[in-house]
């Protein structure tokens, strides 16, 4: 097996070693362990080696791509290519802010197709015109999907010729945002974000690391062209899907009680078993409303999310989602939170004694839906236990009015919670199948199919 040797690093690299390893009191050896460990865990696997390229996979599907003023806009330049050697045809779009990080020119040279710029273009309109332009598209793709052009969308904005066509447009639409991470997180975007998700507007990222702007780093980096390219794949897959036109509604993730403006209570859900169920529902062809706790995770492919911090957040997200097909609600609720939330940071005062919390309980969001006057026909819960788990799943499954809970024992030896296998059990009120332990990608899968098969029937 191969070792690192610190002394063949080169000089710049030791020395910020030697100051990282300093500043967490380990040795040099050990805080290049961890960081090799860390990112083995979290770099994604490069999407070029998941994707081998299928020629053909999107043959005479029209695409008109939307590229927004952002500096990833290069990377259209990438998108046209790998879409065109898949037999897409693609119309582009440029708004006035894009041509300034690339030129039509080059634009519609990819294409092989005009590049449309104008609103109130007399030949354009003439030729085609934005209504007919918004609906001679099989799917729309902004990319990038600028916090400008993400805010004229959710408020019904259309004054230049990307605008208008998305509001004119009776397609699907996929956005790639990209911006600084700050704009990402500002709450403006954050509300901009809920709205268009909540319209049925499909997301493909933001990744998280460096921008181009020196120095930042955080969500907000467009998603690379080949994960565009599979997202579009998947939304122009053609093959059958047993859940196409049912919607789903989801949790996933923990929730953040706060305690004061820079304290929470949490818990040690990762999101990724609810995450990857999401994405297999949205790949069996069914339109998943994901409502997310605070996670460290991309948003699932194809799925419209909602991201909320605490219970009561969540569960009025969810009510914003039903009627729904199914509700499947995985999410690591807060059974509490505190009885009044501070408005200013909590000091210490010399001589006081720790302050003591008060709990209040909070809204149970699957209770609330299981028995539901708007009740979806499939109730799915599940049940983190850490000891007798049949028993605690089945009072759960009646109290809760679910149909079907998905019980896994969270005790700390299992490494369930936050890990990336789950063995779990299903109860029902017929009985109780028991599953191998599996990725908790197989396990989506699986639990995927069976809801596939569950909504095909008549009785569940
Ligand atoms: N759940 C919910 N709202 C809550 C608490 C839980 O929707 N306030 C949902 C979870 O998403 C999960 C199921 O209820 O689908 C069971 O969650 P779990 O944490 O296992 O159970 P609790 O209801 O918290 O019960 P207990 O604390 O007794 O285990």
């Amino acid at each position: 097996m191969a070792s690192i040797t610190i002394r063949n690093l080169d000089d710049s690299i030791k020395e910020r070693l030697r100051v990282r390893a300093a500043a967490h009191g380990r040795s040099m050896e050990e805080e290049a362990r961890i960081i090799l460990g860390d990112l083995v865990e979290y770099a994604p696997t490069p999407v070029a080696a998941k994707t081998p390229i299928q020629r053909g996979s999107l043959s005479e599907r029209r695409i008109l791509l939307i590229i927004g003023g952002g500096i990833a806009a290069y990377k259209c330049l990438d998108l046209i290519r790998r879409l065109r050697e898949r037999g897409a045809r693609v119309r582009p779009v440029l708004t006035k802010a894009a041509e300034e990080f690339v030129t039509p020119l080059a634009i519609g040279a990819l294409a092989a197709d005009k590049v449309f710029t104008e609103l109130f273009s007399r030949e354009d309109e003439h030729d085609v015109g934005h209504i007919r332009l918004s609906r001679e598209a099989d799917l729309i793709v902004v990319a990038p999907a600028t916090a400008d052009l993400m805010a004229k969308m959710a408020n019904g904005l259309a004054n230049d010729l990307a605008s208008a066509v998305l509001m004119a447009t009776d397609k699907r639409v996929l956005i790639a945002p990209a911006m600084n991470p700050k704009m990402w997180d500002h709450p403006a975007t954050r509300r901009n974000r809920a709205t268009l998700a909540k319209d049925g507007i499909h997301f493909v990222g933001p990744g998280t690391g460096e921008m181009a702007e020196s120095g930042e780093s955080g969500a907000g980096r467009m998603a690379e062209a080949l994960e565009i390219v599979t997202a579009i794949e998947t939304l122009l897959d053609r093959r059958p899907k047993p859940l196409a036109g049912k919607t789903i509604v989801m949790t996933s993730g923990p929730t953040h009680e706060p305690i004061d403006p820079v304290r929470y209570i949490a818990n040690r859900s990762s999101g990724k078993q609810g995450h990857a169920i999401a994405a297999a529902l949205a790949r069996l062809g069914a339109t998943v409303r994901l409502v997310s706790g605070p996670v460290a995770i991309p948003d699932p492919e194809s799925v419209s999310v909602v991201h909320v911090e605490s219970a009561r957040e969540m569960r009025d997200a969810v009510e914003q989602f039903l009627p729904a097909d199914a509700a499947v609600m995985v999410a690591a609720v807060a059974d509490w939170r505190t009885a009044n939330e501070a408005g200013e940071k909590i000091k210490k005062k010399p001589g006081e004694t720790a302050p003591a919390l008060q709990m209040v309980e909070n809204p149970d969001i699957l209770a609330g839906i299981g028995h539901s006057k708007l009740r979806p026909r499939l109730v799915v819960g599940f049940a983190a236990e850490t000891q007798d788990l049949l028993n605690n799943a089945r009072v759960k499954l009646d109290k809760k009015g679910a149909d079907w809970i998905v019980a896994n024992d969270v005790s700390h030896e299992t490494g369930i919670m936050g890990g990336d296998r789950n063995a779990v059990r299903i109860v029902t009120r017929t009985g109780v199948e028991e599953w191998p332990n599996m990725s908790k990608d197989e396990v989506a899968e699986r639990l995927a199919a069976r809801i596939a098969a569950a909504l095909q029937t008549v009785e569940v």
